[in-house]
């Protein structure tokens, strides 16, 4: 495993463990997936040396992070342990009373990392930051995070709090390289984290879904990147990633993972829906790339143009009206 270098109070290996799949109905894995397969996934992490783990409240509206807790037991207190907030009520006495019932569903005593799920539209920051300035003040969380954060507003979030906002958890793979603009940059140069989302695409870059094969719980259903036409479209960055990984006796999934950790400053959260996955997942750390791979998948990617927004929805309705 490789871990990132900052200077957090536990370390925070570059390939983490995304648990939104514990226990909720979009990705549709069912109860013995809840019950089992998710804490085998938890502890296999943890003997391939995987230390950070990133949930929320909102995930299985609670589940996620019981699940995690439990798993976890008394490995929690060695973890990087990574929660979020919805903020939906941003006012200080709401984010600490979050704070401490995300602290207890996973039977933790340090929040490592409390993240903004999102920008709350109508609020600004400075309601919520006090409310983390208190929870870091009060010992329960450590480093404070957002999440699908602009740069404008990160900053202003950080000057909100008073002290640095380590991460910005934002969309990040070889089907979208947006972060690449100025949050990338910002962290190089400020010494901060971006923790890639759907590294994998939700499935996209592992070459196991095409036009006659889509996925069908309602996460993909509902993702443009998933329509019949942006399958074909990514048919390019999938042959890209599957003649790298032969090079590397590796798969197109393990080679997007290793893709995006050769930065520095990038830590990424795949999901996994069996314990052979994160398997995979975990020894995509091993990989390095060449200067010149890495670069033919750069330009690969910037090739790859999916039909998204406002174009996309229409196909999308169509998709489910079709199949209902
Ligand atoms: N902050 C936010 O707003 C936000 C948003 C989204 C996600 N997240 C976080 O990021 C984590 C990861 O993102 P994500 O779950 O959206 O997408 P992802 O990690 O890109 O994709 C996960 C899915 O890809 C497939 N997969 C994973 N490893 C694989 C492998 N080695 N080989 C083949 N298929 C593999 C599995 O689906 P199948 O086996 O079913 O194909 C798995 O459920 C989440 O768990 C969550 O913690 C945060």
């Amino acid at each position: 495993m490789r871990y990132l270098d900052m200077d957090t109070a536990k370390k925070v290996s570059k390939i983490g463990l995304g648990t939104w799949q514990f226990g909720s109905r979009e990705w549709g894995y069912g109860d013995s997936y809840a019950g089992a397969e998710a804490k085998a996934i938890v502890r296999r992490a943890l003997e391939l040396g995987i230390t950070f783990f990133d949930t929320a409240e909102i995930y299985g509206f609670g589940r996620s992070e019981r699940i995690l807790g439990e798993a976890l037991g008394e490995d929690l207190e060695t973890i990087f342990l990574a929660t979020k907030i919805l903020p939906v009520m941003p006012v200080a006495p709401v984010v600490e009373q979050r704070g401490v019932a995300s602290a207890s569903r996973i039977g933790a005593r340090t929040l490592d990392l409390y993240q903004v799920h999102q920008p709350n539209p109508a609020v600004r920051d400075g309601t919520i930051m006090r409310g983390m300035r208190a929870l870091q003040r009060s010992g329960l969380v450590d480093e404070v995070g957002v999440s699908n954060y602009s740069l404008k507003r990160w900053i202003a979030g950080e000057q909100a709090l008073g002290t640095r906002v380590l991460s910005n958890q934002v969309r990040y793979s070889l089907a979208d390289r947006r972060p690449e603009r100025d949050l990338v940059p910002y962290a190089h140069a400020h010494g901060r984290v971006i923790i890639a989302y759907s590294p994998l695409a939700q499935g996209l870059l592992c070459g196991r879904y095409d036009r006659s094969n889509r996925p069908t719980n309602s996460v993909r259903r509902n993702s443009a990147l998933f329509l019949p036409e942006n399958l074909e479209r990514a048919a390019g960055l999938i042959s890209a990633l599957r003649q790298v990984a032969e090079a590397h006796s590796a798969t197109p999934s393990q080679v997007a993972l290793a893709w995006l950790i050769r930065d520095p400053v990038v830590a990424v959260i795949p999901g996994a829906s069996t314990v052979a996955q994160l398997e995979s997942n975990a020894a995509a750390a091993d990989i390095d790339l060449t200067d010149e791979q890495y670069q033919e998948l750069a330009d690969e990617s910037s090739r790859f143009s999916p039909v998204t927004g406002p174009a996309a929805l229409p196909r999308i309705i169509g998709g489910r009206l079709r199949h209902r």
